[in-house]
Order: C-alpha cells, then sequence, then structure tokens
C-alpha cells in the first residue's frame, strides 16, 4: 500500500505545489482586507512575526509529520503516536479543511465571475461607486455565486481525480510565475496612481496605541491561513516528497515566497483603495470593489492594456484559487481514500458534494439568509473565524507540541537533518520554538482573547 502512493516529481515542483497551496485568496483577499480590518502597518508587523516565529518551525513541524508517516493527515498521527488520541489532531485538520474548502470556493467563484466580465469588458468605463454597486448586486444574488462556486468545485474536483503529480504540479509551474510578474506589474500601476501615497502610509507607518488582543490573534489566524498551516495541508502534501528533500529550505522558500505576495498584494490594494476614496475597512469585498479601479485608472490612456491586464490577472487569480482549493481538498480526500478505503474517486465525490452543499448555504447568508447569524457572525463569516481564528492556531499549537515533546527526539532529527547528511544551523533553534515558543505564544494569544479582550 505504502509504495502505491503518488510522489511529486522534482524539487521545483514540491516547492511549487507546496508555494500553490499557500498563495491563493489567503493572501490577494483575505491578507488586504484583514490589514485594513486591524489598522493597516502595525498589524502586518505582528503578522510577519507570527510567519517567522511560529508558521516556520511549524511547517517543518507539519513536513516531518507528513514524510515520516507517507500517510493522511489522520493516519500520519496514528502512524507515529498508534493507540494515542493524537489522531483527532489530524480529524479537526480534516474538518478544518473541509469548512475552508467551503466558504473559499465562494470567493473563488466571485473570481470566475469576475474573469467573465473582463471577458466582456465590463469593467470600461465604470465609477468606483459603480464597482461597490455592482459586486454587491452580484454576491447578494441567490443563483449567479452559487453557478460560479458549483464549476469552481467542479474544476478542483477533476484536477484532485487526475492525481498528485498531473494534476497539481503541472497548474503550479506554469502559473505561479506568470502571477508574480502581473503582481509587480500591478504593484506599480498601483503606486503611481494619484493621492496613493495615503495607501502606502497605511501599509508603512505602524500605530501601535490601536493594538489589542483581536489584533493578535487576527494576525495569527492569517499566518495560518495563509500558510495553509494547522490542518494538515502540508503534512499531506509532505506525504508525497521523496528522502532527499531539504525541508528547512522548503519551508523557508514557501514562507518567503507567500509572504512577499501577501505584501506586494497590499502594494496593490491600498494606495489604490485611499486613490479613489474606497475605506481600508471594506472587509471581503475589497479586493473585488478596488481592483477593477487600477485598471480603469492606471490604463485610461490605453483602454486595451486595461483589458488585457483585467483578464490575465482574473485568470491567475483564479488559478492560484485552484492550486490552494486543490490542496484543502486533497487533505479530506486522502483521508476519505485512506481511512475508509474508499476509492479517490469515490472519496473525492464525496468531498466535492458535501462542499457544494455547505458553499452554497455560506454563499447564501451573503444575501437572502444574511439575517441567520450565530454569535452576531452569517455563516460564511463563521466558518472564516473559527477555522482561521480558532481551529488552525489550535492546531499549529497541536503540532508543536506533538513534535516539540510526544515524538522520539531521533525521528525529529533524522527528518530535518535526512539522517545526518545536512547540516541545519537553525536546528536547535527550530526545536527550541517548537517546545516551547510557539506552544506558549498560541496559549497566550488565545487566553487573551477569551479572557481580556472583548
Ligand atoms: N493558504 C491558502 C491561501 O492563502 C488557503 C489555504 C488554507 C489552503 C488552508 C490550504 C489550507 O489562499
Amino acid at each position: 500500500m505504502k509504495n502505491n502512493r503518488a510522489s511529486f516529481g522534482s524539487k521545483l515542483g514540491i516547492i511549487l505545489a507546496s508555494a500553490g497551496s499557500a498563495v491563493g485568496l489567503g493572501n490577494i483577499w483575505r491578507f488586504p482586507y484583514e490589514t485594513g480590518n486591524y489598522g493597516g502597518a502595525a498589524f502586518i508587523f505582528i503578522y510577519l512575526g507570527c510567519i517567522f516565529v511560529l508558521g516556520l518551525p511549524i511547517m517543518i513541524g507539519e513536513f516531518l509529520i507528513g514524510r515520516r508517516s507517507r500517510a493522511n493527515t489522520a493516519g500520519a498521527f496514528q502512524i507515529l503516536a498508534p493507540g494515542s488520541q493524537w489522531k483527532w489532531v489530524g480529524r479537526m485538520g480534516v474538518l478544518a479543511g473541509f469548512m475552508i474548502l467551503s466558504f473559499y470556493s465562494v470567493v473563488a467563484g466571485w473570481t470566475l465571475e469576475y474573469v467573465f466580465e473582463a471577458l466582456g469588458n465590463g469593467f470600461a468605463g465604470k465609477s468606483p461607486d459603480e464597482f461597490i454597486q455592482s459586486f454587491d448586486t452580484f454576491s447578494s444574488n441567490p443563483w449567479k455565486p452559487i453557478i460560479w462556486l458549483v464549476l469552481f468545485l467542479l474544476c478542483t474536483h477533476f484536477i484532485i481525480v487526475r492525481g498528485v503529480e498531473k494534476g497539481i504540479e503541472k497548474s503550479s509551474k506554469i502559473m505561479m510565475p506568470m502571477l508574480f510578474i502581473l503582481i509587480i506589474v500591478l504593484v506599480i500601476c498601483s503606486v503611481t496612481l494619484p493621492g496613493a501615497s495615503a495607501g502606502i502610509e497605511f501599509l508603512l507607518k505602524p500605530d501601535f496605541s490601536k493594538v489589542n488582543g483581536n489584533v493578535f490573534l487576527g494576525a495569527m489566524g492569517q499566518a495560518f491561513f495563509s500558510l495553509s498551516l494547522g490542518m494538515g495541508c502540508l503534512c499531506t502534501y509532505a506525504s508525497y516528497f521523496g528522502k532527499d528533500v531539504n525541508l528547512t529550505r522548503t519551508a523557508f522558500s514557501v514562507g518567503i515566497i507567500d509572504t512577499f505576495i501577501a505584501i506586494l498584494a497590499g502594494f496593490i490594494i491600498f494606495p489604490a483603495a485611499f486613490s479613489v476614496g474606497i475605506k481600508p475597512d471594506a472587509g471581503p469585498s475589497l479586493l473585488f470593489i478596488t481592483l477593477p479601479n487600477v485598471f480603469q485608472q492606471a490604463f485610461s490612456g490605453a483602454p486595451w492594456l486595461a483589458y488585457i491586464f483585467s483578464i490575465m490577472f482574473y485568470v491567475l487569480l483564479t488559478v492560484a484559487a485552484l492550486t490552494s482549493t486543490i490542496s484543502m481538498h486533497e487533505v479530506v480526500t486522502a483521508y476519505l481514500h485512506e481511512e475508509f478505503k474508499l476509492s479517490r474517486r469515490r472519496a473525492a465525490w464525496m468531498v466535492t458534494l458535501g462542499c457544494i452543499l455547505l458553499g452554497i448555504l455560506c454563499s447564501l447568508s451573503l444575501g437572502v439568509g444574511k439575517n441567520y447569524t450565530l454569535f452576531g457572525l452569517n455563516l460564511f463569516d463563521l466558518f472564516d473565524y473559527v477555522t482561521a481564528k480558532i481551529m488552525l492556531p489550535l492546531g499549529g499549537m497541536l503540532t508543536s507540541i506533538f513534535v516539540g515533546w510526544y515524538l522520539d527526539k531521533k525521528i525529529v532529527w533524522s527528518e530535518i537533518t535526512n539522517d545526518g547528511s545536512l547540516k541545519i544551523n537553525t536546528y536547535k533553534l527550530i526545536t527550541f520554538i517548537l517546545k516551547y515558543i510557539a506552544p506558549i505564544a498560541i496559549g497566550i494569544v488565545f487566553i487573551n482573547e477569551l479572557l481580556f479582550t472583548k
């Protein structure tokens, strides 16, 4: 059974597939709107701390669990800690993956709508207010977003069914570099818009007086969400890694790429938002109401460039979302396939259909169903909150405790150093963070939020 598992074809493929999972709507859609919600530069500062101090060591921890066990995330804990309750960490991850996939697909569906808007030259000649209006009309329409969401999940489904190497690796290899180049072009366009400097200041000048426990929880949640961490996603991918992969270096590369793209996305959104007078705390709609303005204003002298760039951007954003949804889908599919001995195809169908159902509910909760709330949140926001701010950090905390305290040190050492063949200068630091810093820091943020923050 073990020998039949698929694997990634090349080292570059490994980095790109993992980065493909990490880079997605989390960077380009969620990061800017959370930064806007939490007041800008100070949030980014704390976010960066969370990425490098907590995120990267925990990512290495997840990688080593996956590669050592060569199993889906729940199976992995069972293999490394037989007969214990650790398998629940994996199971919680599977549940988180399922929930994230459901609301994430709603937003991915929006990007599809924008691809077609762009193709039909639908942005031409509109004012900033009209962009806000048309987003509201679209996102609260009961049917349209649902059709896109179903279509998007079906695309994810068919790539998953084609298997790891053919589906995941090939698409990441071409699209990721293209996305990167286009993002750089858009940053240049955005920062040169009239009045953009207020947006740049918002990103660079921290105001720590506004920082409270919520900001810490938000930044930590965003770090986990953006790195695809805390739910066994990278653990599942690492189960397809070869023996010679340098886990530390891979984690570092993924972290750098992911962070860089998020920051660049900030430099697209905020200068443009300030330039046209959109409030930075507009919430989940921020990307969709701000970006069309960049195309319109920056290329007002060359409408054909606006046309081509807007199509390219939304297509690439859709692909970035797709490489992320594939990774979430894979977590749940691999779990059902291996733990319940279902065929991969059947397991994949169960995930897809389940997510379509929950995704429809999330989508409706932004329109016709917006009066149905729990703890003051509609279903979409509730899923986002519970996964990003509770389940992922909790999963990360338990993963660090597992690697730092439970796992045999020899296993940790042999995975991080590839049986002693790599010299990892940061080895002591990594294990120290996993043992003490990560569990304590995450614990403090949780306790602070529960007891002291309103
Ligand atoms: N990291 C992805 C993004 O930034 C989202 C994601 C979360 C993917 C959790 C997999 C698991 O878009």
